[in-house]
């Protein structure tokens, strides 16, 4: 019997708390990435990014032995366990990435025993899981779900949330042939969430259709916005008279859709979608919405060549430092591109930005990217008021101050501070 109850391999920001989750389970687990970077945080006791709970779990397991670190996948195949968290972007061409697990499979082939179980935890294509089997089968002639056993076990878990839902949310099991679906299981029972088992294909259809339904749910409102502008029409007035007392509305508020897991899901369906072109066009709606506020800025500004733009936000989304595909980048490379003064404050991300009140001095336009809960405040309100040029438009697509416009102005805000 191996020492080594499970190893994860890739430990980003899912691989990492899912690591030392297990190892707070006591379980032995070994942590493998190829990023200098990352071994060097973990070994050294600290989180390479923000994830609430996590210090205190990678402290605690540190201590108590049940964490080691590699950067050779090879050293995976000691495990009766081996989880795969690799990132699986998309091409351009609306296609799965797969060189990252592909090249993990040709490391841990050679030194696959039998009784290993390996557990696809990436987001996949359909059918990537059979591929994956059929790979193993191939090179190694094992029988899957007999000799060595396969799963897509997604993870659905919200970055910021891990320790609290990796206890409760269901976990989709799709296991491939006889027993994986029982052996992976029972892995992943440690956690305390029912397990929900499948088959590999339904495991992958539900984790990318999760993500789809919010990607095409968020592209309503975006699109609404849009429209509002060609008809004159306030957004959020509409969308209160859609959802007002209505007992099907639901319509979700306007902002920025992307981030590492909404900006490609969508086109692990599109590449193989019989009836394609639907989700194509929600993803051109939410890539949209940054042009659309330029566009906006300048009908109502005029060239804004040499005029200064403070960008509020570089994250992806609210109350994370996450910048992985995140729309302010494209935003500022959109404002670049008029030849503006880009200026940028985020309190969250590694990335040096400027402070909130130099980002904001003498500000011609203040664009709201990331919602971050120290933007919504009256403090902030204060400081555009304060900082920024009296008649300086504020792009807020977020209602972050309950203005209701998503093209107010700096002295429309200060009223409402005082209202
Ligand atoms: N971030 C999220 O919130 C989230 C949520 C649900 C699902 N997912 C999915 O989970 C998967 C992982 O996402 P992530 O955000 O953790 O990605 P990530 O880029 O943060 O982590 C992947 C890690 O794998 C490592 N890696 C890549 N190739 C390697 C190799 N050959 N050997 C060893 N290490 C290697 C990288 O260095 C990196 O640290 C993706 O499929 C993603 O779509 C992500």
């Amino acid at each position: 019997m191996s020492t080594l109850d499970v190893a994860v391999i890739g430990t980003g920001r899912v691989g990492l708390p899912l690591a030392l989750a297990f190892a707070d389970r006591g379980l032995n687990v070994l942590g493998v990435d190829r990023s200098p970077q990352i071994l060097e945080a973990v070994r050294d006791g600290r989180m390479p990014f923000e994830e609430p709970g996590a210090p205190e779990v990678l402290q605690r397991v540190t201590a108590a032995g049940t964490i080691s670190w590699s950067d050779r996948v090879a050293d995976a195949a000691a495990a009766d366990h081996v989880v795969i968290t690799l990132g699986t972007p998309s091409f351009s061409h609306i296609e799965i990435d797969l060189r990252d697990i592909r090249s993990v499979l040709d490391d841990l082939l050679p030194h696959l025993r039998p009784g290993t179980s390996l557990t696809l935890r990436s987001t996949i294509a359909p059918r990537t899981t059979a591929f994956v089997a059929g790979y193993l089968r191939k090179h190694r002639d094992f029988r899957i779900g007999e000799d060595v056993f396969v799963a897509h076990a997604p993870e659905r878990i919200a970055a910021g949330r891990f320790f609290e839902e990796i206890v409760s949310l269901p976990c989709i099991v799709g296991g491939v042939g006889e027993r994986s679906g029982e052996v992976v299981g029972e892995l992943f029972s440690v956690f305390g969430a029912p397990i929900v088992q499948t088959t590999p294909e339904q495991a992958e259809l539900a984790k990318i259709w999760t993500n789809i339904l919010r990607y095409a749910t968020f592209a309503l409102p975006n699109l609404l916005m849009m429209d509002c502008e060609q008809y004159d029409a306030n957004v959020f007035e509409v969308i209160d008279l859609i959802n007002r007392d209505y007992p099907r509305g639901g319509m979700k508020l306007p902002g920025f859709t992307a981030g590492t897991c909404l900006r490609k899901d969508f086109a692990f369906s599109e590449e193989r979608s019989t009836a394609p072109g639907m989700l194509l066009a929600a993803s051109r709606v939410n890539e949209s919405v940054p042009l659309f506020l330029v566009e906006g800025a300048k009908r109502r500004l005029g060239s804004l060549e040499n005029k200064k733009v403070a960008v509020l936000g570089l994250a992806f989304k609210s109350a994370t430092d996450d910048e992985r595909d995140s729309l302010s980048h494209k935003l500022i490379r959109l404002l670049e591109r008029e030849l503006a003064d880009v200026a940028v404050h985020d309190p969250w991300v590694t990335t040096p930005t400027q402070p909130l009140t130099d980002a904001l001095d003498g500000a011609d336009a203040v664009m709201v990217a990331a919602n971050h809960p120290e933007f919504c405040t009256a403090e902030t309100l204060a400081a555009i008021a304060a900082c920024a040029t009296p008649s300086a438009l504020v792009i807020d697509p977020w209602n972050c101050w309950g203005a209701g416009q998503v093209f107010g102005y700096a002295s429309e805000l200060a009223a409402l501070r005082t209202a």
